[in-house]
């Protein structure tokens, strides 16, 4: 037997996280937000001293691949927050690692092949115990190739910075447009140009921008979507 597997990837600020969670409720499957699993190795790297201040300066491989497997990552999903909740070797992570900086320690460990490696099992075996729906940059190329759904949601730079601007002054926070936009580029350079598992559609997937589109109606197509592939 085999649950079913919807995939969701792109880049961030598009609107994958809050259509996966919607349609994770609706359908009563199982939310993957993979990008929390990249978050938690950069933050814990990160605390470890194992990201200099220059990008360019390699990290040891090999005490980041046995920090990775130390993690033990679990996800409860939290009603009130719209998000999956991450429980690591049994703390729960408040939301510390859903800001920009920490998004940043995830892009620059995510292009280790073995850090990658590392976290596949735990994805996969997700998708062994109930319906899944999966959010991230591979989900459809390289975790889970055999799909039944798979969505590439994309939305220009502009539009995700704008996005993030609106969040940020709706939070009582101050937000620059250009270091923001700025920001976005950079780390959708990364992820698009690594040589491991890069940010791209798979060849079957549905590419969907939601640059002029409002949440309900990006739903709204994803779950039109899901019922004729699924
Ligand atoms: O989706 P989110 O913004 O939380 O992801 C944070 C970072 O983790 C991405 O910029 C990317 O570098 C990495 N990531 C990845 N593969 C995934 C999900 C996230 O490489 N499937």
């Amino acid at each position: 037997l085999r649950y079913p597997v919807i995939c969701i990837d792109g880049p961030s600020g598009a609107g994958k996280g809050t259509v996966a969670w919607r349609l994770a409720q609706t359908l009563g499957y199982q939310l993957l937000d993979s990008g929390a699993l990249y978050r938690i190795v950069g933050l814990k790297a990160f605390e470890a001293g194992l990201l200099s201040v220059d990008i360019q300066q390699l990290i040891d491989e090999t005490v980041l691949l046995e920090l990775t497997k130390s993690l033990q990552i679990a996800f409860e999903p939290n009603n009130v927050s719209g998000r999956v909740d991450i429980i690591v070797n049994g703390l729960r992570v408040g939301e510390q690692v859903r800001n920009e900086t920490v998004g940043g320690y995830a892009s620059r460990i995510a292009v280790f092949p073995q850090v990658r490696q590392a976290l596949l099992k735990l994805q996969q075996d997700m998708a062994m115990r109930s319906g899944l729906v999966a959010d991230g940059r591979d989900m459809g190329t390289v975790v889970f190739p055999y799909a039944d759904v798979k969505i590439f949601l994309t939305a220009s730079a502009e539009a995700r910075a704008e996005r993030r601007v609106t969040q940020l002054v709706n939070a009582g926070q101050t937000a620059d447009f250009d270091a923001i936009l700025t920001t976005i580029k950079a780390r959708d350079e990364r992820d698009e140009n690594r040589a491991i598992a890069p940010s791209k559609p798979a060849e079957d997937a549905l590419l969907i921008d939601s640059s002029s589109l409002d949440a309900d109606t990006v739903y709204q197509r994803i779950k039109e979507q899901c019922q004729t592939q699924g």
